[in-house]
């Protein structure tokens, strides 16, 4: 970031310029991170869809290479994954160079393959580590007759019982997901469909289904991860996931909230507004799923104010799946690789206070503009304490971060944190009810605040808030609160 592109982050992925969205055909390979991702090369907002691209070694620090994918009138290049397919099953390279296989959506236009308005999905196949790509002669390689204007974003698993590939796919505006299955990543036959529990109030997205270790057990289970628009619990698109079996077939979703019932009883994988289209990175190194999303809300992306680019990710997460009080649960962590990077970016800063009617103000050592926070709050007698970041002298702006004790809600509070008037769907709040405190008591957060986004990890990832917001280049401060009584706070920081 810097005084003329002052909410440029600092530690998250973006484009040099123009607009992004979804991250698409994410891979490990040789030591590298492969990120592709929706992209309008010629645009600051959503169209001609293309694949960017960049790469990172630690998934903090990127480098973007040329666009792999790019838009025709014929054809965009919608949201889609990418598999290194080690044994050239495809025959799209040879026994000693295997390609990497894409799997993307063709969305198409005047002249296109398929009539214009209609999905199917695509192959496109690199034979020099992801930095050329040829689109497969046969295309599309699975289509639904009669032709669907929403059939859309293939992600591809392993199922090792069975030695196939198995294709997650949706009929966005059906709230159905679609399973196929292929030995070659070329033919793909229907295995079953994917409907009726959970949140329905929008489009369903970029599906994936992961296999997990369930945490301190022998069990494994399969994670259904899903994206809706609108419909999300912070309003607008966001991030719902179902637990389950898969016997290769069909996928079935236990303890899922029925799709009539609250939208607090569904399963959320962020509480933010802005966390949107997560999928796994394909073969990265840890046995644990590592997801990166896209730092966004259709409800309001295309009108955020930065310029030349527009969008950004999310820090990449380390997925783990536990026993809940009712049923298993997800936890969220920054992934392994991300928090070493950040964590070995400068020293680390710590303070103990006791906090009581009088919020107190950090210092020096904890204004910047972009760090990696661990606060530990014990409200002794309080009933709210937080932290305010960029905070502006006079103290009417800042970014609030509060726990309840008597609601156990954590809360960020962005409606005096910056620029919000460009757009009336920029919501001001969103607030997650912890399942429980600490066996002691204590609130941890971990808090990741980059130039123009936040992202908090409470109690150990039992619950994350992500978002966006825009504040003033000039407001630096940070200083901790507490209300009715009395807060004891360590706070450590490393400025980023
Ligand atoms: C999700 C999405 C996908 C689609 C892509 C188009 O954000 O709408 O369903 O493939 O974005 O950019």
């Amino acid at each position: 970031p810097s005084a003329s592109d002052p909410w440029r982050p600092a530690v998250h992925l973006t484009a040099e310029k123009n607009w992004l969205n979804d991250p698409n055909g994410l891979v490990y390979h040789d030591g590298t991170y492969h990120a592709f991702y929706q992209y309008n090369p010629r645009g600051n907002s959503w169209g001609n869809m293309s694949w960017g691209h960049s790469t990172s070694k630690d998934l903090v620090h990127w480098e973007q290479q040329p666009v792999a994918m790019e838009a025709s009138p014929q054809e965009e290049i919608f949201s889609g994954s990418i598999v290194m397919d080690k044994n050239n099953a495809s025959g799209l390279g040879t026994a000693q160079n295997p390609p990497m296989v894409a799997l993307y959506t063709s969305a198409y236009g005047k002249n296109g393959a398929l009539p214009q308005g209609s999905q199917a999905q695509s192959v496109a196949f690199s034979v020099d580590n992801g930095s050329t790509w040829q689109k497969y002669k046969g295309n599309p390689v699975l289509n639904l007759a009669p032709t669907n204007n929403n059939f859309r974003d293939p992600k591809i698993t392993w199922y090792e019982p069975g030695r196939y590939w198995v294709m997650t796919t949706v009929v966005a505006d059906a709230q159905v997901v679609k399973m196929f299955k292929s030995t070659d990543l070329l033919h793909w036959d229907f295995l079953s469909d994917f409907s009726g529990v959970g949140a329905q109030g929008g489009l369903w997205e970029v599906p994936e289904l992961v296999q997990m270790d369930v945490e301190d057990s022998t069990a494994k289970k399969w994670v259904m991860l899903l994206s809706i628009n609108p419909g999300g619990i912070a309003g607008g698109s966001g991030m719902q996931y179902f637990v389950g079996e898969f016997d290769g077939t069909r996928f079935t979703a236990e303890n899922a909230a029925p799709a009539d019932a609250p939208l607090t009883e569904s399963q959320w994988l962020d509480h933010g507004a802005d966390y949107y289209a997560a999928n796994s990175i394909s073969g990265a190194p840890g046995g644990k799923p590592v997801l990166l999303g896209w730092m966004g809300n259709w409800d309001y992306a295309q009108h955020v104010p930065t310029t030349p680019w527009r969008g950004s990710m999310a820090i990449p997460r380390e997925l783990t799946l536990v026993r809940g009080q009712k049923r298993l649960e997800l936890r969220s962590a920054i992934a392994g690789v991300a928090r070493e990077a950040l964590e070995r970016s400068s020293e680390v800063k710590s303070k103990n206070l006791t906090v009581g009617p009088e919020a107190q103000d950090l210092g020096a050592d904890f204004a910047s503009r972009t760090q990696l926070i661990e606060l530990e709050m014990d409200l002794t007698s309080a009933r709210e304490a937080g932290i305010l970041l960029r905070r502006s002298a006079d103290g009417s702006a800042s970014l609030r971060i509060s726990y309840n004790k008597e609601k156990r809600t954590v809360r960020v509070d962005r409606s005096k944190a910056g620029t919000s008037n460009f757009s009336e769907k920029f919501s001001p709040y969103h607030e997650v009810a912890l399942p429980s405190s600490g066996s002691d008591g204590k609130v941890r957060l971990r808090i990741l605040l980059d130039s123009s986004s936040v992202e908090v990890f409470a109690q150990d990832g039992a619950a994350v808030i992500s978002d966006t917001f825009f504040p003033d280049w000039d407001n630096t401060g940070s200083s901790v609160f507490s209300m009715d009584g009395n807060t004891d706070f360590t706070v450590q920081s490393r400025a980023l």
